[in-house]
C-alpha cells in the first residue's frame, strides 16, 4: 500500500482545518500602535503607512473608543511633540503629548491596556534616542533621563512602559526610578532584541524621528547576530522586565523563536512599518491579497513565538473579524 501515511486526511474541509489548527490570532494579543501629536481636528495621514495617521488627542480618543469596542484593547502611544531640543525635553513633561494623550484616553477607557513607548528619538531636535555626546549617544546620562520619563509617563496613566531605546541598564534604571515613586506596580515592556533595521524607514515619516547625521547601529543590533538578542533578552529579564518585544517581527522570526524558547516571560513581536508599508504597496498594486497575507503574516509571527503582536493592522484585522 502505497503512499501509507496520507495527512491531507484532517485537510478536506474547513470544519476538519479548524479542528486541527494549531496557532489562533487573538484580538486581545494585538497592540495598536498611535501616532499623536499637539492640536485638535488633526487626522494627518501617513503617505508611506496608507490608513495610518498623525493624530491629536480629541480624534485620537473618538478612534480607540471605537476600536476598542471592536475588541482591540491595548495600544502602543507614540508622540510628535510641539517643540524639540537636544535633551528631549517634551519627553518628561507632565504637559508633554504623551502624557496628555494618555491622561485623556484613560478617563475615556479605564480598562484598556496603554503602553508609553519610552525613547528620546522623537523628542530630541538631533533625532537620535539619547543625549549626545560629541557625535555619540552617552549612555548613562541618557538612561537618567528614561527614568525620569518612565515616572511621568506612569503618574499620567500609563498601564506598562516600554524602553525602547536599546541603552545598556535602562531595565534596571527605570525599575529603580519607577520603585521609588511608588509605581512598583507598573510593569515594564522592555525592547529588547531591536534591531537597527532599514524596515523602521516609514515610521521614521510618522514620527519625525530621523537621525540629523549617521544611524541608530551604535546602538540597536547587528541585523547579522542571532546569539547576542538571547544575551540582550537574558539582561533585560534579569533587570526587572517583565515582557520583552522582538522587533521587527516576520524578518527575525529565527530570533523570535530562540527567544520563545528561552524565557518564561510574555514575548511580543512587533511588526514594524516597513512590514506594514509592503502588504500596503503589493495589495494597492493588485500584486497580494491584503487579508490573506495579513492574516497569514500575523499566523507565521504568533506560530513562531509570539504571545502578542504589535501592529498597525489591528484595526483591520478586527474589522475582518467582525465581519466573519
Ligand atoms: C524608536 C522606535 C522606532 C520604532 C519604534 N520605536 C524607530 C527607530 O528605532 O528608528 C519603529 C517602529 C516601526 O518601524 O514601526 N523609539
Amino acid at each position: 500500500m502505497f503512499p501509507i501515511e496520507r495527512p491531507r486526511r484532517l485537510r478536506k474541509n474547513e470544519t476538519l482545518r479548524a479542528l486541527v489548527r494549531e496557532t489562533h490570532i487573538r484580538l486581545d494579543q494585538l497592540i495598536y500602535p498611535v501616532f499623536v501629536r499637539p492640536g485638535t481636528g488633526m487626522k494627518l495621514p501617513v503617505s508611506s503607512m496608507p490608513g495610518i495617521y498623525q493624530w491629536s488627542v480629541d480624534l485620537l480618543t473618538d478612534h480607540l473608543e471605537e476600536i476598542y469596542e471592536q475588541g482591540i484593547r491595548s495600544f502602543l502611544f507614540f508622540g510628535i511633540p510641539a517643540h524639540k531640543d537636544a535633551e528631549g525635553s517634551e519627553a518628561y513633561s507632565p504637559e508633554g503629548i504623551v502624557q496628555v494623550a494618555l491622561q485623556t484616553v484613560k478617563k475615556r477607557l479605564p480598562e484598556a491596556v496603554l503602553i508609553a513607548d519610552l525613547c528620546l528619538c522623537e523628542y530630541t531636535d538631533h533625532g537620535h534616542c539619547g543625549i549626545l555626546r560629541g557625535n555619540d549617544v552617552d549612555n548613562d546620562m541618557t538612561i537618567d533621563i528614561l527614568a525620569k520619563t518612565a515616572v511621568v509617563q506612569a503618574r499620567a496613566g500609563a498601564s506598562i512602559v516600554a524602553p525602547s531605546d536599546m541603552m545598556d541598564g535602562r531595565v534596571a534604571a527605570i525599575r529603580h526610578a519607577l520603585d521609588q515613586a511608588g509605581f512598583q506596580d507598573i510593569p515594564i515592556m522592555s525592547y529588547a532584541a531591536k534591531y537597527a533595521s532599514g524596515f523602521y524607514g516609514p515610521f521614521r515619516e510618522a514620527a519625525e524621528n530621523t537621525p540629523s547625521f549617521g544611524d541608530r547601529r551604535a546602538y540597536q543590533m547587528d541585523p547579522a547576530n542571532r546569539l547576542e538578542a538571547l544575551k540582550e533578552v537574558l539582561l533585560d529579564i534579569q533587570e526587572g522586565a517583565d515582557m520583552v518585544i522582538v522587533k521587527p517581527a516576520m524578518p527575525y522570526l529565527d530570533v523570535l523563536s530562540d527567544v520563545k524558547n528561552s524565557v518564561q516571560i510574555p514575548v511580543a513581536a512587533y511588526q514594524v512599518s516597513g512590514e506594514y508599508a509592503m502588504i500596503k504597496a503589493a495589495s494597492q498594486l493588485g500584486w497580494l491579497d491584503e487579508r490573506r497575507v495579513v492574516e497569514e503574516s500575523l499566523l507565521s509571527i504568533k506560530r513562531a513565538g509570539a504571545d502578542m503582536i504589535i501592529t498597525y493592522f489591528a484595526p483591520l484585522f478586527a474589522h475582518w473579524m467582525q465581519q466573519k
